[in-house]
């Protein structure tokens, strides 16, 4: 059997192998009182990764839920992300992480990235290197960059820095290939964002439904399995508990190597959705 773990490690400068959790919640666009609520339910049901962002708007909602589950501080995996203004030196990010976490009610984060690369700003390499110095202060366990293409991911490496993740638009029909080999040569461990595809046309496309009807799991599993077998987090989001654990339990079946490729092979070759060289916050 493929051996997917459920958790992965995350290696990095200035991070030597910290566990995450392969599946985390997503939680975009929930706010309020419902964003609350539908993460309590996914802790409760065994998620241990949520992902949030100060763009969402849900840092409250979200840290309340954590620290109302009554869960140890150190079995949730919290990942956030910052916007432009924060790109910039120690201090600058420094106050991002003591903005997130005031917010959250939280003393520490287990992940932060950089939500936008905004080359417009130029500031993304020293935001890295920010990054990486804060791990130091134990605000935050390790960092990450997200939306950064090839030619971004480049630019952090050439000045010696290896971001431990980076979280971009994926799934089968936008399956990102230069952006997986470039992860791939680096060392840097692919996220799957929208790794549903939003819940679009992608789940019902014959191949997918195909494979779920004969292993016996829905679509979405099918897709979840695709990524994890190809050693992606995943951060699906649903807001009803059916589909919250149905997401969960992708541990216990495996792809074979052909199911795989005819998944592979529905890749249009297309980029996500927003061109990160000109869209940013
Ligand atoms: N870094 C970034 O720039 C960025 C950008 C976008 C998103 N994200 C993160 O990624 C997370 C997930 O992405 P996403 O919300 O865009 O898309 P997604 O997780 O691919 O899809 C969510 C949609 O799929 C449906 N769905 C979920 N599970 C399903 C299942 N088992 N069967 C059928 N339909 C299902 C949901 O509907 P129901 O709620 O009705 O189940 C919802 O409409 C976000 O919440 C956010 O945390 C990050």
């Amino acid at each position: 059997m493929t051996t997917v773990d459920q958790n992965h490690t995350l290696t990095g400068t200035g991070v030597d192998g910290v566990s995450i959790p392969a599946v985390g919640f997503g939680t975009w666009p929930l706010t309020g009182a419902e964003c609350t609520a539908s993460v309590l339910q996914a802790l409760e049901l065994g998620y241990r990764q949520v992902d949030t962002a100060q763009n969402y708007g849900n840092e409250d909602a979200v840290g309340a839920a954590v620290r109302e589950s009554g869960l140890p501080r150190d079995e949730v995996f919290v990942t956030t992300k910052f916007n432009r203004e924060s790109h910039g030196d120690v201090a600058t990010l420094r106050r991002a992480a003591e903005a997130s976490l005031e917010r959250m009610g939280l003393d520490h984060l287990d992940l932060l990235l950089i939500h936008w690369p905004n080359p417009d700003q130029d500031r993304y390499v020293q935001t890295c290197e920010s990054l990486a110095t804060l791990v130091e202060t134990g605000l935050i366990r390790a960092w990450g960059v997200s939306n950064f293409t090839p030619a971004h991911l480049h630019r952090v490496l050439d000045a010696g820095l290896v971001p431990p993740v980076n979280q971009v638009q994926l799934d089968p029909r936008c399956a990102q290939r230069q952006a997986q080999a470039a992860h791939a040569a680096a060392g840097v461990r692919t996220a799957a964002y929208s790794p549903l595809a939003r819940g679009g046309e992608v789940l019902g496309t014959p191949e997918v439904t195909g494979i779920a009807a004969r292993l016996e799991r829905t679509p979405a599993q099918v897709v979840l399995r695709w990524h994890l077998q190809q050693g992606r987090l995943v951060v699906p989001r649903s807001a009803n508990r059916g589909r919250q654990q149905e997401n969960l339990e992708v541990f216990g079946f495996e792809l074979t190597a052909e199911d795989v490729a005819v998944i592979d092979a529905l890749d249009t070759g297309e980029g996500p959705r927003l061109d990160a060289d000109t869209y940013g916050h």
